[in-house]
């Protein structure tokens, strides 16, 4: 069997139905249940022998020492993380916490489980750990995307502390031999995508009749990737990837954030019309911008193609349709995580920021 961390989050969910879709090795699902975490996002997998759930932290060593000692898994896939940049800038603490200590925590644990395996169980082991395309910082318009030898300038706490997990699973690579893997992708979308992220929130908004918050002027560039398409790079990887190496993984879809706010918009305007009769994109409201907002991500993806043969099945047009479509098909699921803790955020996040739609909108 493998084990997963954070597989009741937005990729980790996917992850997991994705895996036991394929396949039947069992999984078992390590996650401390944060306001991320959702065991509504498995519901379909309720009388499933093949995924065994655990709520535990991975920050607690001990425990994870036990787990592996128990299920005794060929493989770890860690999702496990803090993951939204705007709470890493209210709370770095939480990040630095999970991210970095969890990380190192798990590391440890594997590390003694993995020493006292045996051939060939020991050479066929692997631990993939689930990094982000935000370590390497930001690019300029005519800057080349990211590649796996770009430099890493991490500009958010968030992104920091991703950075200092990939050194440290490197480093256990490096010192002790452990058969680590890297993956750094890009912007994932798709179901289950919790709605404090772009474009789970601008539908919801938009279908809630709420403003649409748009970061300064919109103009930022994300590469977007199908979260589903993310699940079988990451099966790709551990069947093939080699131990030691990072691989680069992305949509090929470069977008500006006000580009993907008015496709949302205009989807949203031929599914579900506004019943007074107005474009959803009357909704958008330019706010002020994110401290230390990076400009530009691009993921140069062709190490994984050339060598693992992975290329993204979506566009972002399919991918996105389907996303939409999701989200239309399952709005009791956005109500339930829309609950008071959710509401406090919003609050947060969004009561300090400025409007200046009336100057921005004209332009
Ligand atoms: P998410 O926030 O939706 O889910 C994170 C999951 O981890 C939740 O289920 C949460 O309960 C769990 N978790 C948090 N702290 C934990 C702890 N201490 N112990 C055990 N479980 C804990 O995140 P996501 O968007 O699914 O991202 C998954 C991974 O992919 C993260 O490592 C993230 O950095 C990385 N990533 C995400 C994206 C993206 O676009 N979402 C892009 C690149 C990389
Ligand atoms: O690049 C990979 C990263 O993508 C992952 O590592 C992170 O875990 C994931 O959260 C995501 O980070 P971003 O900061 O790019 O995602 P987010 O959805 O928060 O924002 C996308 C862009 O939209 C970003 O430029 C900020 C902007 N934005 C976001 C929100 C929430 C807005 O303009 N308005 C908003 O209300």
């Amino acid at each position: 069997m493998i084990l997963v961390t954070g597989g009741a989050g937005f990729i980790g969910s996917n992850f997991v139905l994705d895996w036991l879709r394929q396949s039947d090795e069992p999984v078992v699902n390590v996650d401390k249940l944060t306001y991320a975490g959702n065991l509504n996002n498995l519901a379909g997998l309720r009388d499933d022998t093949r995924h065994i759930f655990m709520h535990a932290d991975i920050c607690d060593g001990d425990k994870m020492q036990e787990l592996l000692s128990t299920y005794k898994p060929t493989a770890i896939v860690h999702f496990a993380a803090e993951s939204h940049v705007d709470r890493s800038i209210h709370g770095p603490a939480e990040f630095v916490r999970t991210n970095i200590n969890g990380t190192f925590s798990l590391l440890e644990a594997v590390r003694t489980y993995w020493s006292q395996l045996a051939s060939p169980d020991k050479e066929k082991f692997r631990f993939l750990h689930v990094s982000t395309d935000e370590v390497y910082g930001t690019l300029d318009p005519d800057d080349a995307p990211f590649s796996e030898t770009t430099a890493y300038a991490p500009n958010s706490p968030y992104s920091a502390s991703k950075a200092a997990s990939d050194h440290l699973v490197r480093s256990y690579h490096h010192t002790y031999g452990l058969p680590t893997l890297t993956t750094n992708c890009s912007n994932n979308y798709g179901p289950y995508h919790f709605p404090e992220k772009l474009i789970p929130l601008i539908i919801a908004n938009a279908l809630a009749g709420k403003s649409l918050p748009i970061y300064g002027d919109g103009q930022q560039i994300r590469d977007w990737l199908y979260v589903g398409d993310h699940c079988v790079a990451i099966r790709r990887v551990l069947e093939a990837g080699k131990p030691g190496e990072t691989y680069n993984i992305g949509g090929w879809n470069e977008k500006a954030n006000l580009d993907v706010v008015h496709t949302l918009c205009d989807m949203l305007d031929a599914l579900q019309p506004n019943v007074v009769g107005t474009s959803y994109r009357e909704q958008i409201t330019y706010v002020t911008d994110r401290p230390g907002h990076d400009r530009r991500y691009a993921i140069d993806a062709r190490k994984i193609e050339r060598e693992l043969g992975w290329r993204p099945a979506e566009t972002f047009d399919s991918g996105i349709r389907k996303t939409v479509q999701w989200y239309l098909d399952n709005q009791a699921w956005v109500g339930d995580v829309q609950s008071g803790a959710y509401l406090k955020w919003v609050d947060k996040n969004y009561k300090q920021r400025k409007s200046s739609s009336d100057a921005q909108e004209t332009a």
